[in-house]
């Protein structure tokens, strides 16, 4: 039968496999919690290719959270004009300026939450990967590889208070924000929607839809 999955297996193939992104801290440096919260905003609705230029335009209009509160609204969406859901852009602002006035982000998942436009995804990904907090960040990715991983038969988006409690069992109080991020470099290039590489997955033993031959039809959707 198959073994539980380990963060650490997981963590192991992040080492050598990381996506260099302009965002993330290269290993060894401190992640920057502006840069984090941002990448996450503009990535919530986008992808990484349509991101990565609007994130080093509004980095270098903006370099600080200060710069970006003190900044006025139609400065702000004019950066953002292109990237589409404009109340992100006005919630962005919005929160820059209750972070620039309490002098930082606060470095919690609880405290990031009440701020204006950061969601339970946001932030659980801010706090684990700016401030190393053992916090879940689940999306549409991890929750493919999590649905997968423990063949969870309960279709989206009713599954989703399992996914997150599986999610959360899983992430390790050494590394937690290493390990956000490396689910999330897996549900992007190894447990991809179709035709998973599932021979190159860390995951692979341990992961009961692969043991059912199953992998492509999870998440399971309730049918249209
Ligand atoms: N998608 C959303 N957040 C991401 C991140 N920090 N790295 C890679 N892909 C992401």
């Amino acid at each position: 039968t198959a073994p539980d999955p380990a963060a650490a297996d997981l963590l192991t193939w992040y080492d050598r496999h990381r996506r260099v992104l302009p965002w993330r801290a290269l290993p060894g440096e401190t992640p920057d919690p502006y840069r984090v919260w941002l990448s996450e905003v503009m990535l919530q609705q986008t992808t990484i290719a349509a991101v990565k230029p609007y994130f080093a335009a509004f980095l270098a209009r903006f370099p600080t959270v200060e710069a970006l509160a003190a900044a006025p609204e139609e400065a702000v969406m004019s950066a953002w004009a292109g990237l589409g859901y404009y109340s992100r852009a006005r919630n962005l602002h919005a929160c820059a300026r209750a972070v620039a006035a309490a002098g930082g982000f606060p470095d919690t998942a609880a405290a990031l939450r009440k701020l204006p436009g950061i969601g339970a995804y946001t932030a659980g990904a801010v706090a684990a990967i700016a401030f190393d907090r053992p916090e879940a960040a689940v999306d549409g990715n991890v929750e493919r590889v999590m649905t997968r991983l423990f063949a969870i038969e309960t279709a989206l988006p009713a599954a989703r208070p399992e996914i997150r409690a599986v999610t959360q069992d899983l992430v390790p109080a050494d590394r937690p924000g290493d390990f956000a991020q490396a689910v999330m470099d897996l549900g992007a290039t190894i447990c991809t929607p179709k035709r998973p590489a599932c021979a190159l997955c860390p995951w692979m033993a341990p992961c009961r839809a692969r043991a059912l031959g199953l992998q492509e039809t999870y998440p399971r959707k309730v049918k249209a």
